[in-house]
């Protein structure tokens, strides 16, 4: 285990069982269609890379970077998109592929704006959710597991941009963030 971390809360074992068990849901759904994979950069892409490898439907990739510094108490109400899609989703079933919803601002402003550009639909996964920090009216459609709010890092999570490489999630010790 890193030095920094206090300890593991899931171990790469747990998350590859547990991201399988809702890749295959997901793949069960959408067996007849060929949806839109958008993976959120870049806290999703250990998950989002695990994840579309259990997938046997025909999908397409695509990927945007956005900012939440409009959630909390500053709230700006407004999403800051720092890499667009490559592709127009207007007519495509779009899956979201998200690390972690917290307030919930990030994935409300961002089905809103799919849904506003002409999606046929869109699905919401994620990896963690920490539903006691909610404050957005928004819930993932598919979770893998609900957290308590500690401090994680790991499997793309990260603290100033440090600990994503971690093949596990891991709750970060508190003198790292406080000094
Ligand atoms: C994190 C996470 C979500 C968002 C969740 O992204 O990946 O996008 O915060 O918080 P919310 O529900 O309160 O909006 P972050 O801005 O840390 O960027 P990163 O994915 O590049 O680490």
């Amino acid at each position: 285990m890193h030095k920094d971390c206090e300890r593991i809360m899931l171990t790469e074992d747990q998350l590859r069982a547990r991201v399988k068990e809702v890749a295959l849901q997901v793949d069960e759904i959408y067996k007849d269609k060929r949806p839109l994979v958008v993976g959120i950069l870049k806290g999703s892409i250990i998950f989002y890379s695990d994840f579309i490898r259990f997938l046997t439907m025909h999908v397409e990739l695509d990927f945007m970077a956005v900012s939440s510094y409009g959630s909390g108490a500053v709230s700006s109400g407004k999403l800051n998109i720092k890499k667009d899609l490559d592709r127009d989703v207007a007519g495509r079933d779009v899956i979201i592929v998200e690390d972690i919803i917290d307030s919930g601002f990030t994935l409300a402003n961002l089905k809103a704006l799919l849904t506003e550009r002409g999606a046929a639909s869109v699905m919401i996964v994620t990896l963690l959710n920490k539903k006691d920090r909610r404050e957005y009216d928004i819930a993932p459609d598919y979770n893998c597991f609900d957290i308590e709010n500690e401090f994680v890092v790991g499997y793309g999570l990260d603290y100033n941009e440090q600990y994503r490489s971690l093949p596990y999630i891991g709750i970060l010790k508190r003198s790292v963030y406080e000094k």
